[in-house]
């Protein structure tokens, strides 16, 4: 390799580190965002023209036709797609990093400049296949989960030990493969198939609660199936920028875990959520529900001293992260002390309510992390929910039987007064029935979360 292309991979390695490190603050993390991504164009950029690559003039053109029109849809689809829609659009790109980690070991594998008795190589070129497999068919299942293509939860039976034994003998019959030096692309094809069906099976039966820490560790698998690419082709853009994805996923993965209060190793030999998606049904049994409206929420928040916003998923839903902000610095004006609670889940990517508040400039030091804010519930005089649902619900706390038993959710029944604005009596993700709008310290203000909003400022600023 020529020296002026060590020195651009350098470069771009050292502005993939420079750009995850930025991308930790909303502030920094556009140019983060850039500074990576100029990087990652200096990289392909650097291969394709300093690399001799030998390979004749053809290729060059159909690699540039690839790149043009690779650039344009994605460029088409960032432009067009709602903020609604980002957390199923990263899934998808997910998906596409693992198969072409797969895409690639299927092309090595027949290359005659790789010999097959080379355990090494054959080992890294089949997880590449496995690995990008996985998490091609595991994230497109993840994409139909999240766009509510795909609503319920399929129940295999035994599906436990089926998938723990259907991953035991994928990685048995590869070190088979690698043992024998077997050159055989019914092997090779059949592994691939093996990993498509493993993504699926491994996916399909996760709760819907429980999705957050499936989508963390596709992004991992991601990362390693590039490092793994990576290692192939003895290129350190690749392994570099594929160790990122991999432990920032994994770092991302055990936080998730946390945030849901399961260990890791369920997660990979078994699901643990049971339901999924926006099921309806109130149960009766819980009593009847409160109603209040614009007017009555603005008189109890102008009287108070301290007031907590709970942003969900339905707050980027209406897209009223603006008038949210609004009511905010409204309230401040008027002497009120405000805070927004932040569940580590809301929404339906990882820090979708921090990205979503930090696009109306909501100051950060006002957005405080669960664990903080959950003991000052007690002091709040008005907690507003505002489309969250699982987040805000006890039966995390009081119900063995939940599929998110056991998740740590704000507690915001320990505040005085409670109001939760939804547009129906609906369930969240997790398709489950919540007592807290049952609670005598509950009123429901229903509506589209920004209609509503803006009708409270309105009522606010008359006040
Ligand atoms: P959810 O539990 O999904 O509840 C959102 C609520 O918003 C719904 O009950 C819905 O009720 C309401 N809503 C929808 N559109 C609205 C609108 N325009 N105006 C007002 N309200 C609206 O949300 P959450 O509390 O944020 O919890 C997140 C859930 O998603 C968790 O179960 C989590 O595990 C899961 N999840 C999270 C992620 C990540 S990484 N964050 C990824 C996948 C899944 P109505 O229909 O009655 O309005």
């Amino acid at each position: 390799m020529s020296i002026l292309l060590s020195v651009i991979y350098l470069i771009a390695t050292v502005t993939f580190i420079v750009g995850l490190k930025k991308l930790g603050h909303p502030d920094s993390a556009k140019n983060g965002n850039l500074i990576a991504a100029a990087g990652m164009g200096l990289a392909i950029f650097g291969t394709i023209f300093i690399h001799d690559l030998q390979v004749p003039t053809i290729i060059y053109v159909l690699i540039g036709i690839a790149i043009v029109l690779g650039g344009i849809i994605g460029w088409i689809i960032a432009i067009k797609v709602e903020m609604t829609k980002m957390p199923e659009l990263v899934s998808l790109f997910n998906g596409f990093g693992g198969a072409s980690a797969a895409l690639i070991g299927v092309v090595e594998f027949g290359n005659n400049n790789i010999p097959a008795t080379d355990a090494t190589i054959v080992a890294t070129i089949l997880s590449a296949i496995v690995i990008g497999a996985i998490t091609f068919s595991g994230s497109l299942i993840a994409w139909g989960k999240l766009n509510g293509t795909l609503k319920s939860v399929v129940k295999i039976p035994q599906y436990n030990i089926i998938n723990n034994l259907f991953i035991i003998g994928i990685v048995v019959f590869s070190g088979y493969v690698v043992a024998s030096g077997a050159d055989s692309s019914l092997f090779l094809y059949g592994l691939l198939a093996a990993g498509l069906v493993y993504g699926i099976l491994f996916v399909l039966p996760i709760g819907g609660a429980d999705m957050p820490v499936v989508i963390s560790l596709l992004n991992s698998l991601t990362g390693i199936a590039a490092a793994v690419t990576g290692i192939l082709y003895d290129n350190m853009v690749m392994l570099v920028g594929g160790i990122l994805v991999g432990s920032a996923g994994i770092i991302l993965t055990v936080a998730m875990c946390k945030a849901m209060n399961r260990t890791l190793g369920s997660v990979i030999f078994g699901s643990f959520g049971a339901s999924a998606g926006g099921e309806e049904g109130v149960n009766k049994t819980l009593g009847t529900i409160k109603k209040t409206t614009s007017s009555d929420t603005a008189i109890m928040m102008n009287y108070a001293s301290n007031v907590i916003i709970v942003p969900g998923y339905g707050l980027a839903v209406a897209q009223a992260q603006h008038v949210i902000h609004e009511l905010e610095e409204l309230l401040t004006a008027k002497g009120v002390n405000v805070k927004y609670a932040i569940h580590p889940v809301a929404g339906r990517m990882p820090g979708h309510m921090n990205v979503l508040l930090a696009e109306s400039n909501v100051d950060y030091a006002l957005l405080a992390e669960m664990d903080d804010i959950n003991p000052q519930f007690n002091n709040a005089d008005v907690v507003l929910v505002v489309g969250a649902n699982d987040v805000v619900n006890p039966a995390a706390h009081n119900d063995p039987s939940s599929p998110i038993y056991g998740m740590p959710i704000l507690d915001v029944e320990n505040a005085k007064h409670i109001v939760v604005n939804k547009r129906s009596m609906k369930a969240g993700y997790a398709g489950i029935e919540n007592e807290l709008f049952y609670n005598s310290k509950t009123s429901m203000l229903f509506g589209d979360a920004k209609d509503a909003l803006t009708e409270l400022v309105g009522e606010l600023k008359n006040m």
